[in-house]
């Protein structure tokens, strides 16, 4: 159940029901360069619907924009501080809060998000805890799950592309995204066929370790087909992730 294709009245009636909701959130970011600029929102909002498709849950707009400052020497990318992050995560949720909802389920696409939603679940607890009995007084939970951190999801990436699978603009994402967006599938000559490893600091430093964008993958060989294994692996661990926190004591 899509909260932007839902009416007002049927959120209220979902509420009486189920007081959970799924938000995806990704980045706008480089994946290299057969990747799709959207590759880290278009992965989670997919497995969203899907599971809200299922098992009827409720599934927020997806959040697009994240924290990709170590990505802004490529063009086309994104980035929200992670002050402004931590602010727009604590007010979807108290928006949301005010109606009745009270478990937020993160389904996260990008790595370089996760420290920052920490953050911001920790600033929505302070608020709480320091009114205790006050008009902001109702108990939330919040949670990020990484959609390709699931021991299905990382098994069968492994098993499709061992070790050019890597840690940006991965075969996995993109052919995921593909997956999700078939009319966008592109093509690149790459070189050398894995990107090299390792770590960075800022957006330059990034652009000059991996002129391509590329962190160890080799997103050449993403395929639709690799797509539709991954979504259907995702689908499963998430919807289970998802039930097992709303039912959580
Ligand atoms: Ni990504």
């Amino acid at each position: 159940m899509l909260l932007q294709l839902s009416t007002w009245p049927e959120v209220e009636k979902h509420l009486e029901r189920e007081s959970g909701i799924i938000i995806p959130i990704g980045s706008t970011e480089q994946h290299g360069p057969n990747g799709l600029i959207g590759t880290d929102a278009i992965c989670p909002e997919t497995i969203a619907a899907g599971v809200g498709e299922e098992s009827g849950a409720m599934v927020a707009p997806t959040l697009n924009v994240g924290m990709a400052q170590h990505h802004m020497a490529f063009a086309g990318t994104m980035t929200l501080r992670p002050s402004t992050l931590i602010a727009v995560i604590k007010d979807v949720v108290d928006s949301l809060a005010r109606h009745g909802f009270d478990r937020f389920y993160f389904l996260n696409g990008h790595g370089g998000n996760i420290a920052t939603l920490s953050s911001a679940f920790s600033e929505i607890h302070t608020e709480r805890s320091l009114r205790t009995g006050g008009a902001i007084g109702a108990a939330v939970r919040c949670k990020v799950a990484n959609w390709w951190m699931g021991p299905k999801v990382k098994t069968l990436a492994k098993k499709l592309f061992g070790n050019a699978e890597g840690s940006h603009a991965t075969p996995s994402e993109v052919s995921l995204s593909f997956y999700a967006h078939p009319e966008a599938v592109k093509s690149a000559e790459m070189s050398p066929r894995i990107a090299p490893s390792g770590g960075f600091h800022g957006a330059e430093d990034y652009r000059r370790r991996f002129p391509d964008g590329r962190i160890g993958s080799d997103p050449t060989l993403a395929s639709v087909e690799a797509g539709e294994r991954l979504y259907l692996a995702a689908l499963g661990e998430i919807a289970a992730d998802y039930k097992a926190f709303l039912a959580a004591d």
